[in-house]
């Protein structure tokens, strides 16, 4: 196994109005080629910072990042960035929101159209082409933002709670469009979510984040084949476990308050 993307000693200290938060600690962590990792751990742990911070969105205060054995200095279309948040741009079509990066690149127009209505096609909005963000759904809209993402064909794909603001029914079926486009692509995929059971049935392997200091707790590997089914025996047993280790510093961010 190849390995895409390294965290190496990786520590992160926020100073500000002379307040210091130590959001992460000494974070060691390997992702492969055509992975699906994804990271959990309490709120405030600090998974959108460790996020941010591969994305060259933020700095480390100590150690680095390697994607492809290259350190990390600031952002690049290596690596495409999915939020919580639609981030559409609302004065654009569709079909403009995801060629947009493909122009900041200058692919010429007629093949930019091209990769951009293929992806569309593929996250189900083929007819949406020329709709603006605002008459869209926002499970259609985190749709375009993924189109958009993978369109850049970047060489890894950073997504920070894509299903979130998301209802349950629309949350499924993003998850299994998200895994037939992995599937297909062989991205690497770095995953954020307070959900076990998106965890579970998304997952090669699940990262454990304690509470901040956000420090590896535990890694589990999701050995169940694919479609995976979240009604059996195994996949019940893995949300048992999950649930156990994330219990305890969930209950610690608890007692801080927070
Ligand atoms: N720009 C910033 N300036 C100061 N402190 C910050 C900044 N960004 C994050 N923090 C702090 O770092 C810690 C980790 O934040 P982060 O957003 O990474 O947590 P998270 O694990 O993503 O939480 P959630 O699950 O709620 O999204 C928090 O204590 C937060 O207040
Ligand atoms: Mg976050």
């Amino acid at each position: 196994m190849n390995v895409k993307l390294k965290v190496e000693n990786l520590s992160k200290i926020f100073e500000f109005n002379g307040n210091r938060v130590k959001a992460l600690e000494n974070i060691n962590l390997e992702v492969y080629e055509n992975e699906f990792l994804t990271v959990m751990g309490p709120s405030g742990c600090g998974k959108t910072t460790l996020l941010r911070i591969i994305a060259g969105l933020d700095t480390p205060t100590e150690g680095r990042v390697l994607l492809d054995g290259r350190e990390v200095k600031g952002p690049g279309a290596d690596r495409g960035v999915v939020f919580q948040q639609y981030t559409l741009m609302p004065w654009r079509t569709v079909l403009k929101n995801v060629t947009f990066g493909l122009e900041l690149r200058g692919v010429p127009k007629d093949e930019r159209i091209k990769i951009a209505k293929k992806f569309i096609k593929m996250v189900g909005l083929e007819g949406f082409e020329d709709a603006y963000p605002y008459q869209l759904s926002g499970g259609m809209q985190q749709r375009v933002a993924i189109a958009r993402t993978l369109a850049n064909n970047p060489e890894i794909v950073l997504m920070d709670e894509p299903f979130a603001a998301l209802d349950a029914q629309t949350r499924n079926i993003l998850q299994n469009e998200l895994l037939k486009i992995w599937q297909k692509d062989r991205k690497t995929v770095f995953f954020v979510t307070h959900s076990i059971d998106e965890a579970i049935y998304l997952s090669d392997r699940v990262v454990v984040l304690t509470a901040r200091p956000g420090r590896i707790k535990e890694i589990v590997e999701i050995k169940l084949e694919r479609p995976r089914d979240r009604t059996s025996i195994e996949f019940l047993e893995y949300r048992k476990l999950l649930l156990e280790i994330l219990k305890e510093e969930v209950l610690k961010t608890i007692k801080r308050g927070e």
